[in-house]
């Protein structure tokens, strides 16, 4: 130890020795720190893989919502109307007829898939697009089968359009975006749980890829549990503690198949976290993005706390809570809007 503090403080007289000793240390520190990718191929080897099998929810929801998608995005393509979906369609009963075995027939996946492949029923009939028979009376002989008449929704349904004119629904969102601002420094008030529940479901609304929504949300308020959580996060130092409420986002690559999308958990998982504090401010519910920028033993102590299943992606945690009145902000101005974009 004191040869080692020995040698520092010689190479500490030399400008330059010093400057080519952090070099080679901070270069070789990037190197052996790419060794956590290691961590991200095993969790999306372990994870991104649908068996058919798979006993998971998760994975036969998202399996279906994919299925069901594709048919309710066919139910809206412009042009001449065609026989489609054939594939899904035949998948989509098969799966479906899993989830009768499993008691999840008063799930909203479940009726929403039954609702589109009633429409998809409808439209083949009414454009009398299946002459041959190919798929139509498969299809009426399943929705025969299922109580149809649950069907959560029908679809397609009619997009909603937005008043932009003067003291309109887009001056209101200018507002509420103008109005967010990361906030650190909370009142010792919780969060009314009906509140925290509505813009949570708000929340829900945002896109995610091909509908599957792999989005799950823990909102930690129990004191004890916050602190852990929150000794394992490196921003939070001076305010998280005042936060009542921790929420910790995260996103269950199982929702996805292959490496290939292994993207998909932190975007989706991102619009979702956009949406919620969005939608708290909506509330005038102040929230901090709090960076989930950990190593792989970090990561796996947060699992291991809140009991999250290994397939599930930490997107960050949230500190939630009321702002006390006159909170500074820090201005954080942006950048000019045409260093950003192109148009081409
Ligand atoms: C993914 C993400 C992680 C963040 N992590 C932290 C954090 O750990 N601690 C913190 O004080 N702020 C954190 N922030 C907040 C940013 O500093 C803040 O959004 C940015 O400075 C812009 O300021 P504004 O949100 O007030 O507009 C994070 C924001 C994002 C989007």
């Amino acid at each position: 130890m004191q040869l080692k503090q020995k040698l520092k403080q010689m190479i500490q007289k030399s400008p330059l020795i010093w400057r080519a000793y952090f070099r080679v240390k901070t270069e070789i520190l990037r190197i052996t720190n790419l060794r956590y990718y290691w961590y991200d191929i095993t969790q999306n080897y372990k994870a991104m893989n649908w068996r058919t099998s798979d006993p998971k929810r998760a994975i036969i929801s998202s399996e279906l919502i994919f299925l069901y998608h594709k048919l309710e995005k066919g139910l809206v393509m412009p042009g001449p109307k065609r026989l489609f979906g054939l594939e899904p369609a035949r998948s989509l009963m098969e799966i479906l007829n899993k989830w009768d075995t499993r008691n999840l027939a008063s799930d909203p996946v479940y009726l929403g898939a039954l609702g589109t492949l009633q429409s998809y029923h409808d439209r083949i009939l009414e454009f009398n697009l299946d002459e041959k028979d190919v798929i139509l009376s498969d299809v009426k002989a399943f929705l025969i089968n299922h109580d149809c008449q649950r069907a959560a929704y029908n679809t397609p349904c009619k997009l909603m359009t937005i008043d932009t004119s003067q003291n309109s629904d887009h001056k209101h969102f200018k507002i509420l975006m103008e109005a967010r601002r990361s906030v650190r420094n909370f009142i010792d008030k919780p969060v009314p749980r009906e509140i925290l529940l509505d813009s949570i479901s708000m929340a829900q609304l945002s896109p995610s890829a091909c509908n599957r929504q792999p989005w799950d949300i823990k909102i930690v308020s129990d004191p004890e549990m916050k602190k852990k959580l929150l000794s394992h996060q490196n921003g939070n130092a001076g305010f998280g503690h005042l936060a009542p409420h921790i929420a910790v986002i995260s996103a269950d690559a199982s929702c996805f198949f292959g490496v290939i999308e292994k993207p998909e958990p932190y975007i989706d998982g991102g619009l979702f976290s956009m949406s919620l504090i969005l939608a708290l401010k909506a509330n005038n519910v102040s929230s901090c993005c709090l960076n989930w920028c950990v190593r792989p033993k970090t990561d796996k102590a947060a699992h291991k706390l809140l009991n999250l299943a290994p397939s599930q992606r930490i997107i960050m945690l949230m500190a939630i809570g009321y702002a006390p009145e006159d909170t500074s902000v820090p201005r954080s101005p942006r950048r000019d809007v045409n260093d950003i974009v192109s148009f081409i």
